[in-house]
């Protein structure tokens, strides 16, 4: 593998784990303030996290490459609100996407085909990942902070009913 490639998708570890931290903690603090639909929801998008870390980490080993693990540093363990939490998601992810992005163009640059048909599954997941926090928020922005909506937003991410949010809580239900 290219030498650049390699050390990238070393690098790129960092991006997955410290979302699968940053979304376990938002978890538990969601939980605290008795959204356990949101808790729900975003441990199994910790998860997820987690298992993309895991899809480089065995890219990397089944080509016998060297993995670094990463340091991650501490999360934070509060947000200013459930809105403010599902922004700073957003964001992340679309700061995720930008990196595959460019991962999957040196990928391609470089001609290593395998690591650009692994990377292809992540500009797809991107797209998912991005619409799930974008119609979260965009529901939470509607209700505005008033208690009976988010309760209902609540019960819907408990049961796997907010667009987009379906698959991901339905797979979550089945782990
Ligand atoms: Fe693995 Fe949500 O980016």
């Amino acid at each position: 593998m290219d030498q650049t490639l390699h050390d990238r998708l070393n690098a790129h570890l960092q991006l997955e784990f410290e979302a699968a931290h940053r979304y376990l903690s938002m978890a538990l603090w969601l939980e605290r303030i008795d959204l356990p639909g949101f808790g729900a929801w975003l441990r199994g998008q910790s998860a997820d996290e987690l298992s993309h870390a895991h899809r480089i980490i065995d890219h990397l080993a089944d080509r016998d490459l060297l993995v670094r693990i990463p340091e991650i540093p501490a999360q934070p363990t509060e947000w200013e609100s459930p809105e403010a939490a599902v922004a700073a998601i957003l964001e992340s992810e679309q700061r995720v996407t930008r990196a595959i992005a460019d991962l999957y163009d040196l990928s391609e640059k470089v001609h290593d085909r395998a690591a650009s048909i692994m990377l292809q599954w992540f500009v797809n997941e991107q797209v998912e990942e991005e619409n799930v926090a974008r119609t979260l928020l965009g529901r939470l922005r509607l209700v505005g902070g008033d208690g009976v909506g988010m309760l209902m937003i609540d019960q819907e991410l408990a049961k796997g009913t907010v667009p987009g949010a379906m698959a991901e809580a339905g797979a979550n239900g089945a782990e």
